[in-house]
C-alpha cells in the first residue's frame, strides 16, 4: 500500500517548518525537512574544503553524508557525521549556501532517493520547494504556502533572534529576496506551486489558523480524522 503524503512547498519564511511540524504532530506522521538536506550538503562541502563550484564533489556528499534527525521533545536536533550541527545549519548564511548547491541538477538528483526514503507508514509531511512538483508528485494533498515578502522577512528575523543570532531586518529582507529569486528562476525544480496544489496565503494569519486550514483540507481528503 502506498504511504499517504502531504507536501508543503513555498518560499523562505512562509511558515512551512512550523506548519509542517504541527500538522505532522496532529496526524502522527513522519516529517521531512528537505531544506535541511540542502543546508547539510553545503555545510558538508565547506567542512571538506570543496571548491564553491565543485558540483560532482557536492553531489557525491549528498549521497554519502551521514545525517541523523533526532527529535528531542519539541526541538529537533540535526547531526552530520555524528556531530551536532543544529544551530550551524539554521543561519541565513547556511540558507544561502543551500540555495547555491540546490541549483545544481546533480545535487538535486543525488538527494532524491534520500528524500523518498522518508515516506514510511503511517504517512509523511514533506516540506520544501519541489515536494509536490518533483519529489512526491503523487502526494495525496499538496499545499503551497505564501506570505508577503515583508511578513516573511519579519518572521525569519524573529526566528533568528529567538535562536540568539543577531541579524538586521533590512539585510535579511535583501538576502531572502535574493534567495527566493534564485530558487524561483533556476532551470531545475524551480519554486512554483504544483498545478494541483492548494495555495494558502498566510499573510496576517496566526499559525493556528493556517494549521487548522491544512488539517481541514486533509480531513476532506480523509487523510486523518
Ligand atoms: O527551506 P530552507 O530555507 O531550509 O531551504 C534552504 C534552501 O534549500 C532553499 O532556499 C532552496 O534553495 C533549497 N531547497 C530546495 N528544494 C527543497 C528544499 C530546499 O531547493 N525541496
Amino acid at each position: 500500500m502506498s504511504v499517504p503524503i502531504l507536501t508543503l512547498d513555498g518560499p523562505s519564511g512562509s511558515g512551512k517548518g512550523t506548519i509542517g511540524r504541527a500538522v505532522a504532530r496532529h496526524a502522527g506522521w513522519h516529517l521531512l525537512d528537505s531544506g535541511a538536506l540542502y543546508r547539510l550538503v553545503a555545510l558538508a562541502g565547506r567542512k571538506r574544503g570543496l571548491g564553491q563550484s565543485d558540483v560532482q564533489g557536492h553531489a557525491a556528499l549528498a549521497v554519502s553524508m551521514d545525517v541523523r534527525f533526532a527529535a528531542e521533545g519539541e526541538a529537533e536536533r540535526v547531526l552530520l557525521d555524528g556531530r551536532e550541527v543544529t544551530g550551524e545549519i539554521r543561519t541565513e548564511e547556511a540558507g544561502q549556501g543551500a540555495s547555491r548547491v540546490a541549483a545544481w541538477p546533480e545535487v538535486r538528483a543525488a538527494l532524491l532517493a534520500r528524500q523518498r526514503a522518508f515516506a514510511e507508514p503511517p504517512g509523511l509531511v514533506a516540506d520544501g520547494r519541489d515536494m509536490g512538483t518533483v519529489v512526491f508528485p503523487e502526494a495525496a494533498l499538496k499545499v503551497f504556502l505564501t506570505a508577503s515578502a515583508a511578513e516573511r522577512a519579519l518572521r525569519r528575523y524573529n526566528q533568528l533572534k529567538e535562536k540568539g543570532s543577531g541579524a538586521s531586518l533590512s539585510a535579511l529582507s535583501r538576502e531572502i529576496a535574493e534567495r527566493d529569486a534564485r530558487d524561483s528562476s533556476r532551470a531545475v525544480a524551480p519554486l512554483v506551486p504544483a498545478s494541483d496544489a492548494e495555495v494558502i496565503d498566510s499573510t496576517g494569519l496566526a499559525v493556528a489558523e493556517v494549521v487548522d486550514r491544512v488539517i481541514e483540507l486533509g480531513r476532506r481528503r480523509t487523510l486523518w480524522a
